[in-house]
Parts: structure tokens; C-alpha cells; sequence
């Protein structure tokens, strides 16, 4: 059964069984800071399950694109471990719990598949169950009839789900097929894991976990408000068990990716299967590993990640790059991504059609970074060449661990990569030096991280905040002023009844106007005023759906709980971000329309006069293209365009053509913003101007590289539009004075300065030359005789530079008599330090007499150079009489 038919069977049962069919949300779990990436189709229904949101369903079903990378290394050598999957889910919010969720989970597995079931044989099903969930035991045991010796109690680390970190948590049971005896050894999931593969985990969502930093340690924090189902069946692994392969990555959406890559190395995939780990061929896991990390990468970057140094963009990054060394192991050294991505979206698209239409854009992102990673690749190469050449040469048979840790340090070579191409030099590397070089970095690492206090944001107080207050009323597209009363103020994230003069709080009002940051608009600035207490709007967020957190700065008196305050948000404040956002909107528009549509918006950010957008696009804007995009900019502005907000459903979105941003998670209703629609349509939450005139101006002031494939244009917007072009005025008017000419006439005053001061240099050049010239037979002219050798031995004018000194000296010897051996040594002095220059001829030279040799005569064996010209230096300045004295008995030896 292909995978597509499995998604569809699964949804299609449980929505006749009365549940909603939910979307997927995007990779990126952006509504959760703890979380780099949705790893489990739960998450995007968190807050109905912790009750901080009211759900609109009791019941739903999805098939949720998902990313695990904890056990990356693992890829490719067991069946099991993939980065990219799909979770098929069932959802009940406080509607039916255990019993409901057992027996649909073992109906649509049982069920034939004439039926529309999967059609597993049911002697064959396992079940897990928490410890002692005697409830569940039951049910598997009594209502469906499994024996007793196919039901396992299992422990925490096993039988207990969540999410990772604090958030919603419960018992779980999982159901488990036997693949039969060719697959591994008897005796149930606890025995081996790879002929009893798992395939259903159903969770029993009631209690609500803490803080941990394993799979086992955290506390129990209480109750959810009601007891949920959520429940998660691997699509993949599903479609391994219907479709006989050994492993998931010989299934339908991915095995075409691994014939592709055999294609392409002319390697032979099938040697071992999954099931020898350790025995596994190096070659197939690496077939494995390009296949999954392909497909993973292009879910990634169709869902608005891209590559980059940190935080999700590193995940990709790191994907990438094991895929392209993989593949570069098997023997293909050419850029592979753009063999493979049109394979891993032909597989996809079916499920996933924007992959489709938006192929443009994520390829263009792909093959950007593996051009830049085969560079890399090259620059690490040779250092690692010349680092096994000197090696060699001191005799060695070992690269040093400093080596290997550089090489993965700063070209980001990974150690493998290192161990094999050293190896392929006949070299082993020194890794135990390698890995107390990385553990030290790592500890490094750690405590600059807690010294930076990045570690875990702790959102179970916001969480408690909108359980007991609700969510705040929000009134930033309505008002700027509202009566409100003070809900929670937290000091340093726990919960105080009052806060005094010059303290820093973040609040939560009962109702406010300000706008909090998201969507790339920076938050609102304003004032909170009361009886007793006025306080200054430092920063505004929304750290869960729903909740408003003010985080202020005490001016005067006393913030109370319960008090009731003025919320004012600063009017010409907001202007500001309103002119600044819609002009961001603009500009947007402005650069599609002026380099096509693939120049889409990655991120933007804006406050008051000031924008900056990120656009996919490669290569720099050239000087004419920025004019362009700044003009279309300005007549879309004196068009006075209406900007208009309506709310609709995402489909009716689509089809007016509003872009959606990557990554972004929409409500069921969406906003869409319009400047002159169709011209410009977005999905945005932001605030904004009513006509484009209003936005003042636009002035593009920067273009620049943010990583490979991205650029970033800055501007101005507004007042500070006129201000900058005013600065840039008055800037003119000073040169132009300065000067002394008209302001139409600068450019060319400025050239003819120019071209004069090159002029008066090289008539200064030439005349020292001359200078020199007529010097330096005065000083030939003076050459003492010593023995048959004329010497020449001159103290140069103090503040001569070594390049002249050695041009004297070479003029000097010139004018020497070329039939007769001649030495010319010019001393220098410069900043107190004294210098040695000294020349022979082809005479002296004759005679075994090197200027190498003199030099170091007079210095002690310093110096440089060869037996026509050397020179040295750095003796104190008075020395300089005493180094030509040396050089001449030096000769007369
Ligand atoms: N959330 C559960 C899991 O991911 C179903 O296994």
C-alpha cells in the first residue's frame, strides 16, 4: 500500500469516527521558544490540552510533518531512526479517553484492507502499558482480547510521554507488530526493537510535567484540566510493515532517492540490511542517509527554514551537509542536490503540493549551500593536505588531534570526513586528542551559554498567567488608550504583589493597546499611568497565544495588582511603525515587481523609520536595481494607494494570491493586507498606515548578504526618510563649500583634485629619483679603495626608508666601474632604529665576496637576502657608523 494511501485511509477512518481534519502546521514551532521544530502532531494542539485555549473541535485528526534530530548519528544504521517523518494523529480533548483510543487504534489496524483498513494480523500485535495502568491492561486484555503474554508492562523512559520539556505529559501504550523471526530474535519489544517494530503510541494526556533534563527525571506539576487522547502511528513506519521492506527508507516516498544516488555514484545499494547494525555496510548507510537527509531538507527549507549558524537554520545546515558528504563518500564529487531535489519533490508533491509550486525558491536555497559547503570542502582539503604532507615529512604516521579539531572547527569538517581522507593518505589520526579538544570547546560552550542565560525559558508561569486570567483583551487595532487593570506583575519571572521605582516588571493587564511584537513589527512604546505609579512600556511580547506581557521600567511611585491604570501607547510612536510596516509591505512588492516573484520575503523586521527585509535572492542588487526598487517604492507611495485589512479562510487567501510567510502559523481565519491590492497581498498581523501616502517616503539606504541565497535591503521610512536625505543635503553643501564651487559641479571638482594630487606625486617621485640619481655617483665618486674591492660605505639622510636605502644602494653600485670588484652599503637610520643595505657587483661577487655574507658580518648573522643584495636591520641608530666600519674590515680581511 503506497503512503499516500495510508494517510488517506487514516484520515478518512477517524473523520467518519467524527473527527476534524486538521492541517499540518509548518516545521518551525515558532509559538514555542523551547522547541526548535514540531516533533509530534500534539503540538500544535498543546494549549487545548493544558486548557489555556478553548479547542473548536473535541475531536481531530491529522498527519503531521515532523523533525527529530536527538538520534542523527542513528540514521541510516537502524530501520527506525528517520529526521524527517509524518505522524498520523488522533485527538480527543477531554472527549473519549482510554478505551475509545485502544479500540479505534486496533479496528483500523485490524480491519482488511478491502474494508479500508490496514489489515494486520492481529496475532501478531503487541502491546505496551505503563507500569501500572491496570485500566489499560484491561481493556487490551477483556475487550479486545489480546493474551496476557502479549501485553509488556514498561517503565517511565518507555511508557510515559512527553513532549521533552514542560507541557502536557501521560501514560502511553504503544502497539507493536512482529515482523517475524527473520527480523530478530523471540521474545516481545522488550528483546529487540527491530523485529518488533513499533507503530502506534497512544497517549493518555492527563498530568501536566515540570522541568527535567532527561527522559525519566521530572516532577509531575498536577492535573491537566481534563484527560485527553493524543495519539501518534509513524506514516512511515506503517508503510514499512504494509509494504514488506526491510527499513523506512526503502519505502515508496523514499527508495527512489537512494536508486537515484546509486545512479549517480555507480555504487550498489542492498549489501546489508538494517537489522546488522554494527555490521552494517559503511556504503548503504550512507545511501540511507542521503536519502533521508534529502527529503528532510527539502520539508525544511518548503517550510520557511534556511540554512544558517544557529538555531534551526544550523539543523538544516547540518542535514545538508551530512547528505552532501555521504554522497561525496560513495564516490560522486559533483554538486548532487540538483539530481536529487527534483526526485525528493516528485515523492512529496503528491502530499504536499506547495512543494510544487514553490520548487524555484527552495531548490535555489539547496544548491546555494552545497555550492558554498563543496568549497569548504576544497579550502579544508588542502589545509589537510599540506597538514599530512608535514606529517609525513617529520616522519609521523599520525595527524595531530589539534589538526583535526581546526579542520572541524573552522571548515566544518566532521571527523569522519577527516579519519577517511586522512586514511586515504596512509595516515591515522590522533582522535583521542581530537575529542578532549571538542569536549573542552563543548564545556566552553555550556558556560557561555548559562552565563548568557539562554538556556530554558520556563513558560508554565505564562501558561498559569492565561489559566487563571484568560486571554487579555487586545486592542491595538482599535485604540491607543485604554482603562486597564494590572492582572500579574512578575520581577525575575515570579509573581509580586507590588513593584517599586526603577524596578523592571513584566505585566499582564486586564485590556491593552499595545501592540506586541510579532510578525517582524517591533512592539509598541508607551506609558502605563495610575493614581500612584507612571511606568515606561519597555518592551511588549506574547510569549503564549492569547497572553500580553508589558515589560515596563518603574518611573514613579508604586505598580499594585488590582490597580487600575491608563495604558497609553505613544501616538507618534506608532505612527512610526505603522508608516514603517506598511512600507516594508511596499518595499516587498516593489522588489517583486522589479526582480520577479522568486524574490520572495524570508524575514523582515520594522520599527518607527526604520525597515530591513529579507528576500531570497542570489547575487548582489546592482546600483541601478536598488534605484528601481526605491522608485517603484516612491510611485506606489504618491499613488495613495488604499490599504485595506479583511479577515477570511486561507483557501479564499490563496486565491486573492495573498503571500502567506514561510513557517508562519495562521489561525482558521487569516488577515490580509492590502496595499492597491492586488499589488501588494499579505498575510500580516501588523499595524498599519490607511493610504500608501501617508507612509511619507521611502529611501533605500543598504543592500547586503545575510548567508548564502538571502539578501537584505535596509531603508528608511517617514520623518526619518526626509531626515536622512536632509543629512545627505547638508553633507553636499559642506563639500561644496570647502570647495568652493556649485553643488551641480562637485563631482567633477572632486575628480580634477584628484587627478591633480596623482599628478604632484609622480612629479615627486621623479624628482627623488633624480635626486638620488645625481647622489648616487657623488657617492660612487667617494668609494675608498680596499685592496682591489671599491667600496662605497654611506650614511643615508636620517628618515630614509628601507625601499630607498635599497634603491640608493642598487644606483650606487651602478655607478661603480663595472670592471673592477664594488661594494655599495648604505646605512639607514629611521625612528631611532638603524638598517643595513649592501650590494655587490658581478666583480666583487666574482671574487667570492657576497652581500649576504657582508650583511651579516656587520650584524652578527642577522639579515637576509642572497649574494647580490641582502639586508638587516633593527640595532639602535647610533650603531649605523659602526655597521659600514664592519662591512669595510669585514672586506679588508
Ligand atoms: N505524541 C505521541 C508521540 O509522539 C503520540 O509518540
Amino acid at each position: 500500500m503506497e503512503t499516500a494511501e495510508i494517510r488517506r485511509r487514516f484520515l478518512t477512518f477517524f473523520e467518519s469516527q467524527g473527527h476534524t481534519v486538521v492541517p499540518s502546521a509548518p516545521l518551525p514551532a515558532i509559538e514555542d521558544p523551547n522547541l526548535l521544530f514540531i516533533n509530534a502532531g500534539m503540538v500544535q494542539f498543546v494549549p487545548y490540552f493544558t486548557g489555556q485555549a478553548t479547542p473548536p473541535w473535541d475531536r481531530a485528526t491529522s498527519v503531521q510533518k515532523c523533525i527529530r534530530t536527538p538520534d542523527i548519528e542513528e540514521v541510516g544504521k537502524t530501520s527506525r531512526h528517520g529526521t524527517f517523518f509524518q505522524m498520523n494523529g488522533n485527538f480527543s480533548f477531554g472527549d473519549y479517553f482510554k478505551e475509545q483510543a485502544i479500540k479505534h487504534a486496533w479496528n483500523l489496524s485490524t480491519r482488511p484492507v478491502s474494508d479500508g483498513g490496514f489489515g494486520l494480523d492481529p496475532e501478531r500485535i503487541w502491546a505496551t502499558v505503563y507500569l501500572d495502568d491496570e485500566e489499560s491492561i484491561d481493556i487490551w486484555h477483556r475487550i479486545i482480547g489480546l493474551p496476557m503474554d502479549r501485553i509488556v508492562r514498561r517503565g517511565k523512559a518507555d511508557n510515559m510521554w512527553s513532549m521533552g520539556i514542560p507541557g502536557p505529559c501521560g501514560p502511553c501504550s504503544e502497539l507493536f507488530y512482529d515482523r517475524g523471526p527473520a527480523f530478530g530474535r523471540d521474545g516481545g519489544p522488550e528483546v529487540d526493537e527491530d523485529r518488533y517494530l513499533e507503530f502506534w503510541n497512544l497517549v493518555f494526556m492527563e498530568w501536566l510535567r515540570g522541568e527535567g533534563s532527561t527522559k525519566t527525571d521530572y516532577e509531575i506539576l498536577g492535573d491537566l484540566p481534563k484527560k485527553n487522547i493524543d495519539t501518534g502511528m509513524g506514516l512511515e513506519r506503517m508503510a514499512v510493515l504494509l509494504q514488506g521492506v526491510d527499513n523506512m527508507y526503502e519505502i515508496d516516498q523514499i527508495r527512489p532517492l537512494i536508486d537515484k544516488t546509486a545512479e549517480l555514484t555507480g555504487k550498489r545499494y542492498g549489501v546489508s540490511t538494517s537489522q546488522e547494525a554494527a555490521q552494517s555496510h559503511p556504503d548503504d548507510v550512507r545511501f540511507r542517509v542521503v536519502a533521508d537527509h534529502v527529503r528532510s531538507s527539502l520539508m525544511l527549507i518548503g517550510d520557511g527554514v534556511v540554512p544558517s549558524n544557529e538555531g534551526r537554520g544550523y539543523v538544516l545546515r547540518r542535514i545538508m551537509r551530512r547528505a552532501i558528504r555521504a554522497i561525496r563518500l560513495l564516490g560522486y564529487d559533483k554538486p548532487a542536490m540538483p539530481e536529487l531535489f527534483p526526485v525528493a519533490r516528485d515523492l512529496m508533491s503528491s502530499s504536499y503540493p506547495e512543494l510544487e509550486s514553490d520548487f524555484e525558491r527552495i531548490s535555489s536555497y539547496a544548491y546555494a549551500e552545497e555550492e558554498s559547503f563543496l568549497k569548504t570542502l576544497k579550502h579544508g582539503t588542502s589545509i589537510l593536505d599540506s597538514a599530512v604532507a608535514e606529517t609525513k615529512k617529520s616522519g609521523g604516521r599520525t595527524l595531530a588531534g589539534n589538526k583535526a579539531f581546526e579542520l572541524h572547527d573552522t571548515y566544518g569538517f566532521p571527523i569522519d570526513l577527516t579519519l577517511e581522507m586522512a586514511s586515504e593518505q596512509g595516515l591515522s589520526v590522533d582522535e583521542e586528542g581530537f575529542r578532549t579538544l571538542m569536549s573542552e570547546q563543548r564545556a566552553r560552550a555550556k558556560a557561555d551559554a548559562q552565563a548568557r542565560k539562554t538556556g530554558h525559558v520556563d513558560m508554565s508561569v505564562y501558561w498559569k498567567m492565561l489559566e487563571e486570567h484568560g486571554p487579555s483583551n487586545w486592542l491595538a487595532y482599535e485604540t491607543l488608550d485604554t482603562e486597564s487593570k494590572v492582572l500579574s506583575i512578575l520581577s525575575q519571572g515570579t509573581s509580586v504583589p507590588v513593584a517599586t521605582a526603577g524596578q523592571i516588571v513584566e505585566v499582564v493587564l486586564d485590556s491593552t493597546p499595545f501592540y506586541a511584537e510579532s510578525g517582524g513589527q517591533h512592539a509598541d512604546a508607551g506609558i502605563l499611568r495610575g493614581p500612584n505609579v507612571s511606568a515606561e512600556v519597555l518592551d511588549v511580547q506574547r510569549p503564549v497565544k492569547g497572553l500580553v506581557v508589558h515589560k515596563v521600567r518603574v518611573l514613579e511611585g508604586e505598580l499594585a495588582l488590582s490597580e487600575g491604570v491608563q495604558a497609553h501607547v505613544d501616538p507618534e510612536w506608532r505612527l512610526g511603525a505603522r508608516q514603517a510596516h506598511s512600507g516594508t509591505h511596499v518595499v516587498h512588492a516593489a522588489l517583486r515587481e522589479v526582480l520577479g516573484p522568486s524574490a520572495l520575503q524570508s524575514g523582515s523586521f520594522n520599527r518607527p523609520g526604520y525597515l530591513r527585509l529579507d528576500f531570497s535572492w542570489r547575487g548582489k542588487l546592482s546600483d541601478e536595481t536598488k534605484s528601481e526598487v526605491e522608485e517603484v517604492s516612491n510611485l506606489a507611495i504618491r499613488r495613495d494607494l488604499p490599504v485595506t485589512v479583511d479577515y477570511m479562510t486561507m483557501p479564499e487567501a490563496k486565491q486573492r494570491g495573498a503571500i502567506a510567510l514561510f513557517g508562519e502559523t495562521y489561525d482558521e481565519t487569516v488577515r490580509v493586507v492590502e496595499i492597491g491590492g492586488p499589488w501588494s497581498s499579505e498575510l500580516c498581523g501588523g499595524t498599519h498606515v490607511g493610504h500608501s501616502s501617508q507612509i511619507g517616503s521611502v529611501v533605500v539606504t543598504g543592500e547586503s548578504s545575510v548567508g548564502s541565497g538571502q539578501r537584505r535591503v535596509e531603508a528608511v521610512t517617514g520623518i526619518e526618510a526626509y531626515q536622512y536625505l536632509a543629512r545627505e543635503r547638508d553633507l553636499v553643501n559642506q563639500i561644496a563649500s570647502e570647495l568652493g564651487a556649485q553643488r551641480g559641479d562637485i563631482t567633477e571638482r572632486i575628480g580634477a583634485l584628484l587627478k591633480r594630487a596623482k599628478d604632484a606625486e609622480r612629479e615627486v617621485a621623479q624628482m627623488r629619483q633624480q635626486q638620488m640619481g645625481a647622489k648616487a655617483s657623488e657617492y660612487a665618486h667617494q668609494a675608498r679603495q680596499i685592496g682591489a674591492v671599491k667600496v662605497a660605505a654611506i650614511t643615508a639622510p636620517d628618515g630614509t626608508k628601507g625601499g630607498d636605502a635599497r634603491q640608493l644602494a642598487t644606483q650606487i653600485r651602478s655607478a661603480l666601474p663595472d670592471t673592477e670588484p664594488g661594494v655599495a652599503a648604505v646605512a639607514a637610520t629611521n625612528g631611532g632604529k638603524a638598517s643595513l643595505v649592501v650590494t655587490t657587483n658581478e666583480a666583487a661577487r666574482g671574487r667570492h665576496l657576497s652581500a649576504q655574507g657582508l650583511v651579516k658580518a656587520a650584524l652578527s648573522g642577522r639579515g637576509g637576502g642572497n649574494d647580490d643584495t641582502a639586508q638587516g636591520g633593527g640595532v639602535p641608530a647610533e650603531q649605523a657608523p659602526a655597521l659600514l666600519e664592519a662591512i669595510v674590515a669585514e672586506i679588508g680581511r
